[in-house]
Order: structure tokens, then C-alpha cells, then sequence
């Protein structure tokens, strides 16, 4: 039984993330810097689990086997130092980190390991797969705009999902997406569009969950890619998924793919899909 801490457990996510590993009887720590005293189960709505929400994680490093993190990045950093001393492995959903802080988190990796994915979701992570995929075939002569919608509260922007969605048609396409990508466009006399660049554009209203569509624009046609989360719980689930995985791991960096055993098909641009020789073995070995 892989015993789970969550931290932030007052927060639109942290409750989902509470409600998904009572669901699963896993939860045994939870962290809050303003519900302390509550019982978790009551704070989330899973029912009393008698677990006392509490606020030092250090005082509890011996009740639980892997912390899964959906905070702030500047919170998310000092639980991944309590991670990294204790030697307790670390599932972090957290997002808007600068690049000098995802090269602390991949260095920590070195310790302990991380899972860390901005979007915990198994259709966002399929997704990716699709956008390799089509990067590989139009990637280089359509224009590929990235739109993605969240809520009123939502404080970072791009969204981590946009970005890690650029990221892949970046990877894909053997570009450097800081070179490549375009952030909104101003008004007045823009000009035209500039060939081999990623737009990105930012929606926030409501009370959206989340919302991509990824558009390679052709003239004549166009194909996109759209996924749309209409429940937090996604998200909690996939990430409970994570903690369990991430349970019997080495010391390394990981991400849904890897979860999802996703990180081992290859898409290529003349059969659409190759696939890694284990991968190839198995899917032999099932159409014999
Ligand atoms: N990876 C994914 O699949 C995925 C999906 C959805 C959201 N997210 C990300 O998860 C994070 C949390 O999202 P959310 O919607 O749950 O946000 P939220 O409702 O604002 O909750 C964040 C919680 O983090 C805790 N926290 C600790 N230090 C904090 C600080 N310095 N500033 C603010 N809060 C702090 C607070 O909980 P306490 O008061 O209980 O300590 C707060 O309620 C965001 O980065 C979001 O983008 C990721």
C-alpha cells in the first residue's frame, strides 16, 4: 500500500486530491497552511477519515510514502527540499515555474524521484501523443496556434499545459521553442504571420476547468486538436495513479507518459506509428 501526504489541502485541487486518495484508502497526511485542526475527509467532502489536517510536514515524514504537491511554486520548492532530505518520493502538479526552477527540480531528481507533469490528465497525455504525431507529418509548413481557456482565478499564463504542448511540437520538429513561440498578438497593424512559429493565446473566464485546442492551420484545411477537462477530479485521479506508480521507482525524473507507459511509442512520419521494440514485441505477440 503506497501511503500518500497531500499538501495544499485546502485548495481547489488539494480537496479533489483528498477525495481521490480516500477513495483509494491511501491518504494518511494532510497539509494545509489554513484548515489546520480540520478532519481531511469532512474538508473535502469524502466523509470524516479521522486524519487531522496539520501543518508541518516535517513532523510527519514517517506516515507516508510519497507527497504529492498541486500548490504555488514557491511552496512547491520548499516541499521538495523536506522530499529531498527525508528521501520521500515527490508527484508535483504545481505550475508556472521559471526555468530556473524546473532545472532545480530536474536536479533534485538526481536524489529522489519526481514525477512531474503540469496536466495529470490521461486524455491530455494521449493528446500529446496525437500532436507528436501531427507535428511529424504538417508540423513545418502549417500555422500552429495554441488556445487554451481556465477559470477567473487562474494566475499563470500560458497555461503549464500549453507550454508542455509546444514544447512536444517544438521537440518534434527539432526547434527551440523560445525562438519559435509567439505570446498574443497586440492590436493595431501586426502584420502577417510569420512561418514556423507557435502562437500562443490565452482565454480566462468563469469557471472553466481547462481547455486546448491545438490548430495546425493549413490553406485548405486544418485539422485541431481539442481537449477540454470539465471536472478537477481528473486531474486528482491521474495524479493518485502517479503516487502509486512512482511508488515502486528508481531515483529519476518522470512524467504521465512514463506513467501511462506512453513515452515508449515513437509516432513516425511515414507509418504514423513505430513503436519501441518492447512495445513492437508485445503488439506482435498480441496479433499472433
Ligand atoms: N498538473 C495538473 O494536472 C494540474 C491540474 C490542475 C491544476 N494544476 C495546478 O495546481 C496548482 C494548484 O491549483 P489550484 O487550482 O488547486 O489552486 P488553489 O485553489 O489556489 O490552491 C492552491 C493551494 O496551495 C496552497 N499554498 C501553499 N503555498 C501557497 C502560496 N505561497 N500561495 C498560494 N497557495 C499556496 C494553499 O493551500 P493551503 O492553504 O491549504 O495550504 C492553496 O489553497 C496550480 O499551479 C495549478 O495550475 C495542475
Amino acid at each position: 500500500m503506497t501511503r500518500i501526504a497531500i499538501v495544499g489541502a485546502s485548495g481547489k485541487m488539494g480537496v479533489c486530491l483528498i477525495k481521490a486518495a480516500v477513495d483509494e484508502k491511501l491518504l494518511t497526511v494532510a497539509i494545509s497552511s489554513s484548515a489546520i485542526g480540520k478532519d481531511a475527509g469532512d474538508l473535502a467532502g469524502a466523509g470524516t477519515q479521522n486524519i487531522i489536517v496539520e501543518q508541518n510536514l516535517e513532523t510527519l515524514l514517517d506516515d507516508f510514502d510519497v507527497l504529492i504537491d498541486f500548490t504555488r511554486p514557491d511552496a512547491t520548492m520548499k516541499y521538495l527540499e523536506i522530499c529531498r532530505k527525508a528521501k520521500k518520493r515527490i508527484v508535483i502538479g504545481t505550475t508556472g515555474f521559471s526555468p530556473e526552477e524546473k532545472a532545480h527540480i530536474k536536479e533534485v531528481s538526481k536524489e529522489i524521484p519526481v514525477m512531474f507533469s503540469p496536466n495529470m490528465s490521461i486524455g491530455v497525455n494521449i493528446s500529446l501523443k496525437l500532436l507528436e504525431m501531427t507535428a511529424k507529418i504538417m508540423g513545418d509548413y502549417t500555422d500552429i496556434e495554441i488556445i487554451e481557456t481556465h477559470h477567473r482565478h487562474k494566475v499563470d499564463s500560458p497555461s503549464g499545459t500549453a507550454l508542455l504542448m509546444g514544447q512536444v511540437i517544438a521537440d518534434t520538429l527539432g526547434w527551440d521553442l523560445d525562438e519559435h513561440a509567439t505570446y498574443g498578438r497586440s492590436k493595431g497593424n501586426i502584420g502577417a504571420r510569420e512561418s514556423q512559429t507557435i502562437g500562443f493565446s490565452t482565454i480566462r473566464g468563469g469557471d472553466i476547468v481547462a481547455e486546448h485546442t491545438v490548430m495546425f492551420a493549413d490553406v485548405g484545411e486544418r485539422v485541431e486538436i481539442t481537449h477540454k477537462a470539465s471536472n478537477r477530479m481528473t486531474f486528482a485521479i491521474g495524479a493518485v495513479r502517479a503516487a502509486k506508480w512512482l511508488a515502486n521507482e528508481e531515483t529519476g525524473f518522470y512524467d504521465m507518459q512514463d506513467v501511462l507507459g506512453l513515452s515508449s511509442l515513437h509516432m513516425t512520419r511515414l507509418g504514423l506509428m513505430e513503436t519501441s521494440p518492447q512495445v513492437a514485441r508485445n503488439l506482435v505477440h498480441r496479433n499472433e
